[in-house]
C-alpha cells in the first residue's frame, strides 16, 4: 500500500498558500445538508460556536458544549467532500490550560474528521496555541471582537479604534501567528487595522467585519442568507432572503392543509387510481 495519501479535500496548506494572492471563502456550517450546499463555494466550512445564537436561539456563544461542537463539526464533515472543516472551541474548554485545550482539540479533530480547530485570544493563548501546532493540531487564530469575551468587552462593539487598543490587536496578531497558527480570523477591525495586520504577519487573515484587505472572508451563513433576523451585524451583506422564503412556504402549506386541498396518496408518489 502507498504511503503517500492524498488528501481528498482543500488542505490547511492548500489555505495557507492564498497569502496574498486570491481571496479565501469561507461561511460556516453546522449541519449536513446545509454543509452539502456550501461546500463547492468554500475554502473551508467554519463550525463556528456562532450555532449557539444562528441554531439553538441562546443570546450568546458561552452556552456552546464540546459535545455540541463535535456531534455538529461530524455532521458538517459528512455533508462535505472538497472544504476543509474548522471547528471552533467552544467557551470554557481550551482556555484553563494548554493540556486542556490539547485533550479538547484532539476529541475534537479525533471525533469528527475535522482538518483544524479555532480558538479565540491573543498573547495569553499563544502558548496553547504552540502547545496544539507542535502536537500536530492546526490551530486558526481569533483576533478584534472576541465573542467569547462578551462579558469582559461590555457587548459586541468594533475593535481597535484607538492606538492603544489598534497596538494591542496587532501584538496579539502577531503572537498567534509566531506560536504556529495557520490563519487568524479578524472580526470586526477598521480596514487600516486589517490591511495592518494582514501585511505584518505571514499567515492568511480572515476577515469578518474586517474589510476586504484580509487575506479571505468568512460569514455566517444564516446572516448572509437572510435565515436569522434576530441580530444581524450592520457589516453583513444579505445574498437571499431564505428566512422570508420559509415563512412563505409555511403559509401556503397551512393555508392548503385549512382549506382540504391538501394532496392524498392518490396523486402524491406517483399513484393512480384503477
Ligand atoms: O462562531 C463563528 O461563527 C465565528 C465566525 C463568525 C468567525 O467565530
Amino acid at each position: 500500500m502507498s504511503t503517500a495519501t492524498k488528501l481528498s479535500r482543500i488542505t490547511i496548506p492548500d489555505l495557507c498558500a492564498h497569502k496574498g494572492k486570491e481571496p479565501i471563502v469561507s461561511l460556516t456550517a453546522y449541519t449536513a445538508p446545509m454543509a452539502r450546499m456550501l461546500d463547492e463555494h468554500c475554502d473551508f466550512l467554519l463550525v463556528g460556536d456562532s450555532m449557539g445564537m444562528a441554531l439553538y436561539g441562546m443570546d450568546s456563544t458561552l452556552g456552546v458544549t464540546l459535545d455540541m461542537a463535535i456531534n455538529h463539526g461530524a455532521a458538517v464533515v459528512r455533508g462535505s467532500k472538497r472544504a476543509c472543516v474548522i471547528v471552533d472551541m467552544p467557551f470554557g474548554t481550551y482556555g484553563e490550560s494548554k493540556e486542556q485545550a490539547y485533550r479538547n482539540a484532539a476529541r475534537v479533530m479525533a471525533e469528527t474528521g475535522c482538518s483544524g480547530i479555532k480558538i479565540e485570544g491573543g498573547v495569553e493563548m499563544a502558548e496553547t496555541v504552540k502547545f496544539l501546532f507542535e502536537r500536530g493540531i492546526p490551530v486558526m487564530g481569533h483576533v478584534g471582537l472576541k465573542p467569547q469575551s462578551l462579558h469582559t468587552a461590555g457587548g459586541y462593539r468594533s475593535q481597535g479604534r484607538d492606538i492603544d487598543a489598534a497596538n494591542k490587536i496587532m501584538a496579539d496578531s502577531k503572537a498567534i501567528a509566531d506560536a504556529g497558527a495557520f490563519a487568524l480570523v479578524i472580526e470586526a477591525t477598521v480596514e487600516a487595522l486589517a490591511r495592518e495586520i494582514t501585511e505584518a504577519i505571514d499567515i492568511v487573515t480572515i476577515g469578518i467585519g474586517a474589510s476586504s484587505a484580509c487575506d479571505g472572508q468568512v460569514l455566517v451563513a444564516e446572516d448572509a442568507l437572510g435565515m436569522f433576523a434576530d441580530f444581524t451585524p450592520k457589516f453583513v451583506r444579505r445574498y437571499a432572503e431564505i428566512g422570508n422564503a420559509i415563512e412563505e412556504a409555511a403559509a401556503s402549506y397551512a393555508k392548503d392543509v385549512k382549506a382540504r386541498t391538501f394532496p392524498g396518496p392518490e396523486n402524491c408518489y406517483g399513484l393512480k387510481k384503477k
